[in-house]
Formats: C-alpha cells, structure tokens, sequence
C-alpha cells in the first residue's frame, strides 16, 4: 500500500498516522473507525493554495464538502480561508451553527427547494449557482418577494467527455446538471439577466466530473469557458468578472490510477485562464476551483476488525470484517479500488491472495476484490487507505450498522470529532406505530 500523508512503518512495522499507533486507535475508539490525517488535510490546502495563484486575478479555492463535512472539517476550512460549496438547508443549518463565514459560501444543487433558497438568502451566502431556468425563476420570486437580490453564477455545461465512471461524468450533452452551453436560447437569457432587478449574474460555473485523471480535459473546458465569456461579451455587451470551473481532481487510490500532477495541472490552468483574459481583453476578475476529494481524499483511512476467515468450495479466500458497504459504498457503486494494510504486520511478507468483504447482506459489499497480505488471524486490524471523501457523507445504517466514529489526528495528538451513532440512534426517527 501506498503511505500517504503522515502515515508511516514505525520501528515495530505497525502504522502510524499523525504519530499515532493505527492499533491502538481502534482499540480506544471501536472499529469501524474513520481517521482523518489533519496535517494531510492542511499541505494539501496550502498546495492548492500556491499552485492556484495568480498576479492578474483573484483566485478562490472552495472545498467541495459534499465530499465530507462536519463541524471540525468547516471550521478547518474556514481557519485555511477557502471557500465552501454545500448542497442543502442541512449543510447550510451546520455552517450557520459554527459561523462559517457566509460571503464565503457557494450553494449547488439541480433542485433547490424554496426553503433553501429563502435560507441561502437570509443566511446571506455569498453565491448562489443556478442550475436551471425553473429554479431561476423561483429564485426572482422569493427576492421580489422578500426584497434581496441574489448574487448567482450560472452553472453551463461545457460538454465535455471524460473517462471516469459514468456516475462520476457531469458534462455529457445528456447530464442533469447545468445548462448546456450550445443551447440555442442560452445567450438570450444570459442577455435578459444583465438588466434583471432580483438577481446579479456575477460569472458562470461548470463542473465536468470527478476522479478525472485526464489532465486535458482540465485545460480543454477552461479554453470552453474563456471561448464562451468572449462570445458572451461579444453578443451581448456582459462582461462576467467570475469564473468557476468546479473540482474533479483524481487521487490515488490503487495501482490503476495516474491522478493529474496537480503542482503542473492548477498553473496551467491559471496561465491558460490568464492568457485568455488578456488576449481577449475579458473583464474577468476572480477564478475559482472547487476541489473535494483531493483535499481530504488521501487523508482518510478506514480500520475494521477481522471478524472472520472462509475458503469457498471454489477457493476464494475472504476475510470477513466488521464494516463494509454501509460506511464505504464506493466500491459497490463505482466499482472504486482501493489499497489496504494489516495494521500491525507492515513489514510481513505477503503471501495470502484474499479479498475483503464486508458485513452487509449483499454480494456486492466486497471492499476490495482482490489483494495480496500477511496471513491473519480473527481480530487482527486492517487499514483501508483513502477513505476521506464520499465515505463517512455517503454512509448509511443499512443492515442497522451505526456509523462509524471519525478521529482526527496531528503531531501525536489525537481528537474524536464524529461521534460514533449508539444503537438507539439507528432507529431515532422510527415512530414504531401499532400497524393500521
Ligand atoms: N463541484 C461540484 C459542482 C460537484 O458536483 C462536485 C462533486 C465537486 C465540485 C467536487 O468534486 P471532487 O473534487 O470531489 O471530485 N460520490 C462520488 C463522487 C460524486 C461527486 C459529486 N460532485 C464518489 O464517491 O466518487
């Protein structure tokens, strides 16, 4: 397996993250147990933050936190200064609970409700992205209604196709997300909201996917954008100032990935917008990214207990542990790879072929297929690596499993920032009625 962030073989071959022994986390915290490398978490800030940078424009970093959120993960953010993109009246109830700076905050969604438009305004967020005309419309109302006017960015698809899993692809001419810049009518809305009362269209956003290795497709779409701004400025007289060209940035999960060198990847990209603007003489003043997974991607890693051992009849060697699906559904959804450790045998030879199941009723709940480890024993730990984003925000209770608890780690010290869900927390909302 890979190490990454702070994760280190100390002197016993046993794993370390933050300096902590990995073994005797699980052992206070319980097992499933998601940790969470805080200083992986920060280098990977602070290189975005120099690799993202420019002397023409202001440029913006916001953290996809769909990704993974909680209150610490918002109040880091917000301690690192970047921006925050979140979803729902859920996510933006936590980041008013913590005061998360509001200017800073970046509402998505194909179907926002009209209480969370009514939120986003009150609550001041600083941009709303529209992704279609309905919710456009809905938007005029509720300013007209309530007296604001709303700070949008219009989300376009700029059609452009990458090789990730279909789920993860946003910009086909036939995904649900954003307006597709090639419509015909496009322009002429663009035109009438130049002189509309309730909203002020600050700058266009677009996101073509995500895990997207393909460090062309990056380039390609902000030469889309830029083509598009100037064809904007040229038909209609609107010189947008921002643009947004949202996350996607693949990391490394196992052998089959080859993540973009982002240290290349976000100055081209800066050069490229920056060339852009000049050559075509564009008002443009701000550009913005919005990574998830490759900010806290790599410094998650998930512990899980081995619970049991099975050879089938045909000779499949499983090791059975006591998570699976329920806090990972990447594998069984996307197909997702990833690479594992028996915590504290790093440095045993490994000489077993097994695959990881998990414990949920479903087939499909393998969290890694195939791999080679050290034999092992029932109650041995093993360490999933690569767990930080889209596992603990898309965990669920199915099966009844409670999620697992998060723990941050840094420089020794260590912080429980998730509680792990009690049993009486898994069926908290059931009335439990007498049946009719
Ligand atoms: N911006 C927008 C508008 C997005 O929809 C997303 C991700 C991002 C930024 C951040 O993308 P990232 O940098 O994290 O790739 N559950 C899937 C991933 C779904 C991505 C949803 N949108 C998975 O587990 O792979």
């Amino acid at each position: 397996m890979q190490l990454r962030g702070t994760m280190r073989e100390d002197s016993n071959g046993a794993l370390s993250i933050g300096q902590i022994n990995t073994q005797a986390l699980a052992k206070k915290y319980g097992t499933p147990l998601y940790i969470i490398d805080q200083g992986c978490i920060e280098s990977n800030i602070s290189n975005f933050k120099s690799w993202f940078s420019s002397d023409l424009v202001e440029t913006e970093i916001v953290y996809a936190s769909k990704a993974f959120i909680n209150g610490y993960i918002c109040r880091l953010v917000a301690e690192n200064g970047l921006g925050i993109d979140v979803i729902s009246a859920g996510d933006m109830d936590l980041l008013k609970k913590i005061q998360f700076p509001m200017s800073r905050v970046y509402l998505h969604g194909n179907a926002k409700s009209k209480q969370e438009i009514k939120m986003a305004l009150a609550l001041g967020v600083g941009r709303i992205v529209v992704d279609n005309y309905d919710e456009l419309q809905r938007i005029r109302e509720i300013c007209a209604e309530y007296s604001y006017r709303a700070n949008i960015l219009l989300r376009v698809n700029p059609g452009v196709e990458t090789h990730t899993h279909k789920y993860l692809r946003t910009a086909l001419d036939s995904s649900k997300f954003g307006i597709s810049l090639y419509q015909n009518d496009v322009l002429s809305k663009i035109k009438q909201l130049s002189s509309d009362p309730y909203v002020r269209l600050m700058g266009l956003h677009c996101h073509i996917g995500s895990q997207i290795n393909e460090e062309a497709a990056f380039i390609r779409t902000v030469e889309i954008m830029l083509n598009f701004c100037a064809e904007i400025s040229a038909q209609t007289g609107i010189g947008l100032t921002e643009l947004n060209f949202g996350g996607g940035f693949a990391i490394y999960y196992a052998k089959r990935d080859t993540p973009p060198q982002l240290s290349s990847l976000l100055p081209a990209i800066v050069r490229k917008a920056e060339e852009q603007i000049v050559k075509r003489n564009l008002s443009l003043k701000k550009i913005v990214i919005e990574p998830g997974r490759a900010i806290v991607g790599e410094a998650g890693t998930t512990l899980y207990k081995i619970e049991a051992h099975k050879t089938t009849y045909s000779g499949r060697k499983y090791l059975m542990v006591d998570g699976g699906m329920a806090d990972n559904p990447r594998p069984a959804l996307y197909n997702a790879q990833y690479e594992a450790v028996v915590v504290d045998k790093l440095s045993v030879d490994k000489t077993e072929r097994v695959a990881v199941a998990g414990k949920c009723c479903e087939s499909g709940d393998i969290l890694i297929e195939d791999i080679m480890l050290p034999p092992t024993e029932n109650g041995d730990i093993i360490a999933i690596a690569a767990t930080g984003a889209y596992n603990y925000a898309m965990s669920s209770n199915y099966n009844g499993l409670p999620r697992p608890a998060v723990v941050a780690v840094k420089n020794g010290q260590e912080q429980l920032v998730t509680k792990r869900q009690e049993l009486q927390d898994i069926h908290s909302c059931d009335v439990a009625t007498d049946p009719l």
